[in-house]
């Protein structure tokens, strides 16, 4: 119905094939190219903080974007010992929630600078970022009001680096929306665009008690957040070893009933049979496999292809990386930016290399010598249960399958214990409702890619080792925040 299909108004953004779209958003950037931008515990009380540190740009380490202090473990106390949940009535906080919404837009070019260079992001996606971060204030301030139970109390939120302003925004605001006090832990890798969030955030007038930011890294700052009575509850999304490791901390920590939503990793597949559009299924691979440089949660990581259909595929899709444009995400051409550091870059070189020497590259593009890249590459299995683990980067894995391997094929899929997204490209209407039916993930995407949920229409979140639900930006989240929801199955 019209519910669910963008009738809440979800943020207009910027059109970045309009030319004048275009200018807007690199005339709003162009201050910022060269600030050293900084973040800091905010927190209601004075400071203490540990020794600063450098942020620079992943995709030219010479570019040095900001200047962190992390959380000490005074400023935790500090924060947790003043944190108090917000106890305006619920229309007053979906006002302030969507006037962040404004100051948000209205702080595009400084948003968009950040998000290039500490995160990486093409400006397709620092756009994608700063819409669904807009949409997720404004859909849980719609939200608010149809509450019928209590707040929980105080949060932690503790969010990854691969969303840094959009999924840090998303739990942040929804405790914020059910009424509750936030202690927010962002990425390590990306402090100053959520320093930036937060400003705004108290500028629309959340209050300093009631959303505190916490720099610093998993281990000290998460830690010891997740194991603290005063919380309670956790948004958690990651991997899933940290959820797990959180899991562990709040069982002997926290009150029972405090619940732990978690969204995290996956191993997606999509497959493609003999009656899809060719050039639509390698439109929505590409799409799927490379954008952010494959460091979604939801990307494309085992591509089937039927074998009938496969070398034409693999002909159109291997031309087709080609034309991707690899570089700095500042430049507007960009299609493919920079992994998020050295670390993430040497991981992924290593899990390359072995393949290589299986002789399981089909095709690899050529990345910049300067900065953290990985260039799209292609790596040949026999199924997904070749995958070991979730690789964080443009890296697609292609098997081929006959028609009667089907089922099969589905069961792999189902064996990893993952669940998050999934894609089918087919025009038979039978076989594709008969695969939706089979196959066990949370998101389903049929004839399109499968990353880029769009907030209240396409709730997002899987199953299994994928994460607990309720789905973000779906109409169940919001409960999960109060005391109203007895959890299913425990946690
Ligand atoms: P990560 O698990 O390393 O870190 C996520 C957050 O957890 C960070 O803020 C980190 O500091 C914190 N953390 C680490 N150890 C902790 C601990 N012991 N206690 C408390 N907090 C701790 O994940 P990442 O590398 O930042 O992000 C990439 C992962 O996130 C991938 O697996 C990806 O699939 C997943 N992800 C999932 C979704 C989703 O919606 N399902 C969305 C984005 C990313
Ligand atoms: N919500 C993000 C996507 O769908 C992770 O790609």
């Amino acid at each position: 119905g019209p519910e669910l299909f963008g009738a809440r108004g979800n943020s207009r953004g910027w059109d970045i094939t309009d030319s004048g779209d275009l200018e807007g958003i690199e005339a709003a950037r162009a201050p910022w190219r060269s600030e050293v931008f900084h973040a800091a515990p905010m927190i209601a009380g004075p400071v203490v903080g540990a020794a600063p540190l450098t942020a620079v740009n992943p995709a030219r380490p010479e570019d040095v974007v900001g200047r962190v202090v992390h959380a000490a473990a005074e400023d935790v106390e500090t924060a947790l010992a003043a944190a108090r949940p917000w106890d305006a009535p619920a229309e007053e906080r979906a006002k302030v929630l969507r006037k962040a919404a404004e100051l948000y837009e209205a702080e595009f070019g400084p948003a968009f600078a950040i998000l290039a260079r500490e995160a990486g992001k093409s400006q397709l996606d620092a756009v994608g970022e700063l819409r669904e971060a807009c949409d997720f204030l404004r859909y849980y301030a719609d939200g608010a009001a149809g509450l019928t139970a209590p707040a929980r109390g105080v949060f932690a939120c503790i969010s990854p680096w691969n969303f840094p302003l959009a999924i840090f925004t998303g739990q942040i605001s929804a405790a914020l929306a059910a009424g509750n006090g936030v202690l927010a832990k962002p990425a390590e890798q990306t402090p100053l665009i959520a320093a930036l969030a937060v400003r705004l955030l108290h500028q629309a007038g959340v209050p300093e008690t009631a959303l505190q930011l916490l720099p610093g890294d998993g281990p000290t700052v998460g830690a010891a957040l997740t194991s603290d009575p005063r919380v309670a509850g956790v948004a958690f999304t990651g991997s899933t070893e940290t959820a797990q490791a959180i899991r562990w901390a709040m069982a002997d920590n926290l009150d029972p009933a405090a619940p732990l939503i978690a969204e995290t990793g996956g191993l997606n597949a999509m497959i493609v049979d003999s009656t899809a559009l060719p050039e639509q299924a390698v439109r929505d691979i590409l799409a799927s496999a490379f954008q952010s440089a494959g460091q979604r949660c939801s990307a494309l990581r085992c591509l089937y292809v039927q074998q009938d259909v496969a070398e034409t595929v693999q002909t159109m899709l291997f031309g087709a990386m080609e034309e991707l444009a690899l570089g700095d995400p500042w430049d507007l051409a960009t299609d493919v930016g920079p992994v998020i550091d050295a670390e993430a870059r040497q991981g992924i070189a290593e899990y390359v290399a072995r393949a290589r020497t299986e002789g399981r590259v089909l095709k690899e593009l050529r990345a910049p010598n300067e900065g953290h890249f990985i260039a799209p590459l292609v790596l040949k299995v026999t199924g997904i249960a070749d995958l070991e683990r979730e690789v964080f980067g443009p890296v697609l894995h292609l098997a081929t399958f006959k028609a009667h391997e089907i089922d099969k094929v589905i069961a792999d899929i189902n064996a990893t214990g993952y669940g998050l997204t999934f894609g089918l490209h087919s025009r038979i209407d039978d076989r594709v409702q008969q695969v939706v039916e089979q196959i066990k993930v949370g998101n389903t995407y049929v004839n399109r890619n499968q990353i880029g949920a769009v907030v209240g229409s396409q709730p997002f979140g899987g199953e299994g080792l994928s994460g607990t639900g309720p789905k973000a930006g779906g109409p169940e989240y919001l409960a999960r925040f109060t005391k109203g929801e007895t959890p299913a199955g425990g946690r």
